[in-house]
């Protein structure tokens, strides 16, 4: 099932596909659909919702990445968080880093401001798209 779901992948973000695999196996089995519909060519936003553990690992005033998830979540004020995509959007690597509050991507250099998603240097021109994230008993759940 996996290889079939990887290939279908491969078309779709080609460059990408290495990277998708580990998440893409255990949380896209239903979310063929919602690639095709919605998926081609953007970013990797989840199309369902993701548990990213306890949203007290996101320090406030700071951010964590889930570089598995391909999410970074950021914490403006206690209780108050927002998430997302730790994609590239210059060609699609995952952000490895954050290095004061600026997401780094490890491929050309690209720097966003994990707040706001905001390209704070190039050669991404795009910023990151932001994802929905909310707190529910303790866990931070996104998309
Ligand atoms: S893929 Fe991120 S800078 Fe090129």
């Amino acid at each position: 099932m996996s290889a079939s779901q990887s290939a279908a992948r491969r078309t779709v973000l080609k460059g990408a596909a290495a990277i998708v695999g580990a998440a893409g196996a255990g949380a896209a089995l239903t979310a063929c659909s919602a690639e095709t519909a919605g998926g081609v060519g953007g970013p990797a936003v989840p199309a369902e919702p993701v548990e990213l553990g306890a949203a007290a690992e996101v320090p406030v005033g700071g951010a964590k990445l889930y570089r598995e998830k391909k999410l970074v979540v950021s914490c403006p004020a206690e209780g108050q968080y927002k998430a997302f995509s730790a994609q590239c959007t210059h060609a699609g690597c995952v952000l490895d880093k954050i290095v004061e509050g600026e997401g780094n991507c490890p491929c050309h250099g690209s720097r966003f401001d994990v707040t706001t998603g905001k390209v704070l240097r190039g050669p991404a021109a795009e910023p990151l798209p932001a994802v929905p994230v909310k707190a529910e008993g303790g866990k931070l759940i996104a998309g």
